[in-house]
């Protein structure tokens, strides 16, 4: 899917200042109207607006997509979005439902006046009434209200926020030139590099039953997110007529300016310090870098979780010195009880 483009209007001053801060009014939380979408758009981020156009077209068709609008004298003054979490999201199947908090925000006028602890304790209860156990969040440190935010979360009784995953950024045209691209070893001569759109049915199928019988995690397929995949840039190693590793590359549907380093994945069996993994990625690289999308998209943009040891080295070894930014993301979760033991 190229960029997102902005679907529902960005807000205006007058949005913003319809509605003055009073400590009389009268303040309550129900569900998103039909048709009201648009209009609220700028009570979310860019990133959430399809989100919250999923959640205005109604039961039969929001796809559990949870919208909450906080009203003073019948006026928004605020909106929390959540979604459900796809049962292998985290690679983490355990049959329960589970809710992702995207966005919660308060008018400005309305901020620290009790607006965010009235939606997240009404997403609480509408979760709990629709039979999940629980709901997490993530977000960034570089949210400009980090901190209300995590003082948020803490007052309404949700986990001590986890740093899980680092994101970095870099400009193609330097990492293009990181010299650990210049170490990268030669490709053996039984392997052979394919891009995504020269796929065979064969390779595909392969790869469709190993990740049916969870032999390829969910969360590394090369499949993940196809919408916004780019298949000319996206990378596969073939060995032996079976697709063993890839690189895949996405357009970032958050970061407009950027292509994502989705998932980069080298069979178990062959992660023996051969450099699969750093092929696939530097032919990634250099394609990305050749390309005319490079004007359009002169970023690129990966994720590293934690626990992934082995890759964290790699990143902070090799990827590192070429980018220009890195932080931390920080999730959070609430475990809810069924609303009988509440
Ligand atoms: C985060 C946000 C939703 C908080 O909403 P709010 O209506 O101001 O929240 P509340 O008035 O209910 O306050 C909740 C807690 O945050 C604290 N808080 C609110 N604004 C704060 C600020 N500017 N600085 C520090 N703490 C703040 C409150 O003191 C309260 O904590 P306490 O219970 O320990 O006293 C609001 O700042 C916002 O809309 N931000 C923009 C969107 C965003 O970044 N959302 C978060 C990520 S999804």
């Amino acid at each position: 899917m190229p960029s997102l483009p902005s679907i529902l209007p960005a807000a205006s001053w007058e949005q913003l200042f319809a509605t003055p801060y009073s400590p009389s009014a009268s303040v309550i939380v129900d569900r998103l109207q039909a048709g009201e979408a648009a209009e609220l758009a700028y009570l979310t981020f860019k990133s959430c607006r399809e989100l919250l156009e999923t959640a205005g077209n109604g039961p039969a068709d929001n796809e559990g997509v949870v919208a909450l609008v906080a009203r003073a004298d019948g006026r928004p003054v605020g909106l929390v979005l959540a979604e459900p979490m796809r049962p292998r999201d985290d690679g983490n199947a355990t049959g329960q439902k589970r809710l992702l908090l995207r966005s919660v925000f308060s008018n400005l006028l309305w901020q620290h006046k009790g607006i965010g602890k009235l939606l997240i304790a009404s997403l609480e209860t509408a979760a709990r009434d629709s039979g999940y156990s629980s709901i997490q969040t993530e977000y960034t440190p570089k949210l400009e209200s980090f901190e209300a935010f995590e003082r948020l979360l803490a007052s309404a009784g949700w986990g001590s926020p986890q740093l899980f995953m680092e994101e970095s950024l870099f400009w193609i045209k330097d990492m293009v030139d990181g010299d650990w691209l210049k170490r990268v070893p030669q490709l053996p001569s039984d392997y052979e590099l394919v891009t995504f759109d020269q796929l065979t049915e064969a390779d595909r199928a392969g790869l469709h039953v190993r990740l049916n019988s969870d032999d390829i995690p969910q969360g590394l397929s090369p499949f993940a997110e196809e919408e916004h995949l780019v298949p000319e840039l996206s990378v596969g190693l073939r060995h032996d007529g079976k697709i063993v590793a890839w690189m895949s590359l996405l357009r970032s549907p958050v970061v407009h300016d950027a292509l994502c380093y989705r998932s980069l994945y080298v069979d178990p069996s062959l992660r023996t310090a051969n450099g699969l993994g750093p092929i696939v990625a530097a032919e990634a690289v250099r394609r990305h870098a050749a390309n005319p999308i490079a004007e359009e998209r002169p970023k690129g943009i990966f994720n590293t979780h934690h626990t992934a040891t082995k890759q964290m080295n790699f990143v902070r070894k090799r990827l590192l010195p070429c980018c220009f930014d890195t932080y931390a993301f920080r999730s959070s979760h609430l475990v809810l009880r069924p609303s009988s033991s509440a």
